[in-house]
């Protein structure tokens, strides 16, 4: 691993944002291998040198892979003057690193996020050409039927020169619906029950490729995907 400013390593770490983990060198809470250090710039090496604060080793990872399960009532963003991000929901620990969420999901929809750092990873799982899954439960004001899983298995026109990919309909009860895409065009799901004068009352993601939503996790609570977890969001990717 390639050497890396100290204060950069401890605010990717999770330790705090720059501008604290600045305050936290000069004040002499730093050290590498032993010694305290009071230089920002510093070069440390991930995989070989001991970083210490206050005598606490700080665990040094490059990507940080996050779920959370989205509570309506928030934005899919990472700044917004206006509403609540999902940033603001997120606790200090998660805030302090360089996150940004895989895909959009609408205020009013909640479940399965993905927050990461590793771009090259997110790239992958929201291009088109990869075929992720999204899949979701919804609630629908009236009752869904066979020749509606019959029209999304062909593809839904959601305008004169886009019609979806065909997408899978499986009935639960009437109205409660599991539905599985692999695009997300902005309000994909909603418009595709529009077409069918269906309106979606409740929507929510619960798997994303081959990555469930932890069922343990409250909306608004969000812990660190397992390495087992990350491995089967890497082989959903085709
Ligand atoms: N489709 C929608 O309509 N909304 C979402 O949030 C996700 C998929």
């Amino acid at each position: 691993m390639k050497r890396m400013r100290l204060d950069r390593l401890l605010s990717n770490s999770g330790i705090g944002s720059r501008k604290e983990v600045k305050i936290l060198i000069k004040r002499g809470e730093v050290q590498v291998n032993g010694t305290t250090i009071k230089k920002f710039n510093y070069p440390v090496s991930p995989s070989s040198d001991i970083v210490e604060v206050r005598g606490q080793r700080i665990d040094y990872k490059e990507f940080y892979y996050i779920m959370l399960n989205k509570p309506a009532g928030v934005i899919t963003s990472t700044h917004d003057r206006f509403h609540k991000t999902v940033m603001d929901i997120l606790d200090d620990n998660f805030k302090a690193l360089d996150l940004f969420p895989v895909g959009r999901l609408d205020k009013d929809t909640e479940g399965l996020l993905i927050l990461t750092n590793d771009g090259n990873l997110t790239h992958k799982l929201l291009s088109p050409k990869k075929f992720v899954s999204k899949k979701y439960f919804a609630i629908i004001d009236g009752s869904v039927t066979k020749d509606d899983v019959e029209l999304f298995k062909k593809g839904v026109p959601l305008s004169e020169d886009f019609t979806t990919l065909p997408a899978q309909l499986d009935i639960v009860k009437p109205n409660e619906v599991y539905i599985t895409i692999y695009e997300g065009k902005f309000h994909q799901i909603k418009r595709m029950f529009e077409y069918i004068n269906k309106q979606v009352l409740y929507l929510k993601r619960v798997q994303m490729g081959n990555l469930k939503l932890d069922d343990d996790l409250s909306p608004g609570d969000a812990r660190e995907l397992t390495q087992y977890e990350i491995e089967l969001l890497r082989s959903s990717i085709q």
